[in-house]
């Protein structure tokens, strides 16, 4: 992953927990209405992809005891990690592309209401995202993937050669000749894997997004529904389809590219179909980006923009992430393919603690201040979720407590210590596990190997009945915890 070049290291360090009365006293832990739900307190998992599924996206018993253990926490909501919205094969990501996943999900949603005792709400993450394809061998790729055009052929002077003859031409090339004679985007997916983009409106499927995407993203959130989750979070953000869809890069002339107006009438769009699938009982929100980081890409204006547009249309909560973009993502080795978290984006998405004067805690709190007063200068009340570095009671609270905020997201806290929440409000803060943001989980993320936590996955590990990860190495979950009090 990309560091900061100033490559200064923190540790993140929390000595000041609140006792029990104290958390009781907090508005961390009081209750706040989200549209047609009430949570128990303003904490709130986000959506995390710890690779548990299974081929055929289904909820696996991993994936049960993965969320069951985030539930004896007791957060205030838990977001089920992004879930494919289309009935496609998508490796071990989770989906709901078809009824046929309704009993996994509704099993899943049984699971964490009775782990956590009711307390937690339980939202999923609905993802759309486009192909990807890893990084050819070079010989493979001017051999078998490369279209030779009569651009080629004219670059070449091989205007009536056979086409054989170009590629053995092509193969003769040294890098930067080579790089002359092929179009940008040819270069790249040499380099880097094709990738489609929203962009690529000469391929029918990617014309017609704005008219699947309603339909798919409904269907989706009312299998959801059917299957007892108490909301859906609609994905907006990072590197996938509705993200750049929102992308200031989008430079797509059917209505749905170019302006601000424009670009947010697909992600609008999608809403309403949702909602009118769902009504209004089921929780509706978005997770989008306060700024991209990437150049040309969109920023706060455009997120503050964004937010009001959403918040408008009646969405009941927005979570705001930043960065992980494939725009700046690092070159991937031959046979892999390329992961939006590897660049200066993917950083200000995940920061470790390797970074720079600013460090790694909290870097989104400001910007989704400026969104947030935005929107109550508007006389909108949506709540935000802000997530970013944050693992202390302490600061949580004061983003609470300055209005910067509504919702405070652990993410990577959490993997660290599911039972961060419990262990806080009952006044054993001082038991909490803190995340180091080493970014060891991230890494396994990247290799699509099961997450685990470099704190807990190599404790007792001769546990008996314990799950164990492929290689037989690591423990797939936390242990659990026994309270000292
Ligand atoms: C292993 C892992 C998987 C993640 N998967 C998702 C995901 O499915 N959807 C999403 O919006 N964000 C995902 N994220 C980003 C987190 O939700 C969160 O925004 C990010 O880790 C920053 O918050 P934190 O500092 O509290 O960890 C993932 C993060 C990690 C570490
Ligand atoms: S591996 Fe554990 S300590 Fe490291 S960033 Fe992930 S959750 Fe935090």
């Amino acid at each position: 992953m990309w560091k900061p070049p100033e490559r200064i290291k923190y540790t993140a360090v929390e000595d000041d927990w609140p006792d029990r009365a104290e958390a009781a006293a907090s508005l961390l832990f009081s209750p706040l209405r989200v549209g047609p739900l009430s949570l128990a307190q303003r904490t709130w998992v986000p959506a995390m992809v710890p690779w548990r599924s299974n081929e055929a996206g289904e909820v696996t018993d991993d994936v049960l005891q993965w969320y069951e253990r985030f539930a004896r926490g007791k957060p205030g909501v838990i977001v089920v990690e992004a879930t494919g919205i289309r009935d496609v094969p998508s490796g071990p990501l989770l989906r709901i592309g078809d009824d046929r996943y309704i009993p996994g999900l509704a099993k899943l949603a049984e699971t964490v209401r009775r782990a956590s005792g009711g307390e937690t709400r339980l939202l999923i993450q609905l993802i759309d995202f486009l192909s990807i394809r890893r990084r050819p061998e070079p010989g493979k790729f001017l051999d078998r993937f490369l279209q030779i055009t009569p651009a080629h052929r004219r670059a070449l002077d091989l205007v009536d050669a056979p086409e054989a003859s170009v590629r053995e031409r092509l193969h003769e090339l040294d890098p930067e000749a080579l790089q002359a004679v092929l179009s940008a985007k040819e270069w790249e997916d040499m380099q880097y894997g094709y990738r489609e983009r929203v962009t690529d409106t000469q391929v029918p499927a990617i014309a017609e997004l704005p008219q699947t995407l309603p339909g798919l993203f409904a269907r989706a959130a009312s299998r959801a529904q059917q299957a007892g989750f108490d909301g859906v979070e609609l994905h907006y953000a990072h590197a996938y389809t509705m993200a750049s869809f929102l992308s200031a890069t989008n430079t797509r002339n059917d209505g749905y590219g170019g302006s601000r107006e424009q670009r947010v009438r697909l992600p609008l769009e999608v809403y309403e179909s949702v909602r009118e699938a769902t009504g209004p009982d089921f929780a509706v929100g978005c997770r989008f980006l306060s700024d991209e980081i990437v150049s040309g890409g969109s920023d706060l204006a455009d997120a503050r923009y964004f937010a009001h547009q959403f918040a408008a249309a009646g969405m009941d909560f927005l979570s705001l992430s930043r960065g992980g973009k494939f725009d700046d993502a690092k070159q991937p080795k031959v046979g892999w393919a390329a992961y939006p978290y590897t660049g200066k984006s993917g950083y200000e998405c995940m920061p470790g603690y390797i970074s720079d004067q600013q460090g790694p805690f909290g870097r989104n709190i400001g910007p989704v201040e400026s969104i947030r007063q935005h929107l109550r200068e508007s006389g909108l009340a949506t709540p935000l979720v802000v997530a970013g570095g944050i693992f202390g009671f302490k600061a949580a609270e004061e983003i609470l407590q300055r209005g910067q905020a509504d919702i405070i997201g652990l993410a990577r806290q959490a993997l660290a210590d599911p039972d961060w929440f419990e262990k806080v409000r009952t006044g054993c803060g001082a038991e909490v596990i803190v995340c180091r943001y080493s970014n060891y989980c991230e890494g396994l993320d990247q290799k699509h190997k099961q997450v685990t936590c470099e704190l807990w996955d190599r404790k007792d590990l001769d546990e008996p009945g314990i799950a164990l990860s492929h290689d037989g190495k690591r423990r797939l979950l936390a242990p659990l915890w026994k309270p000292t009090l």
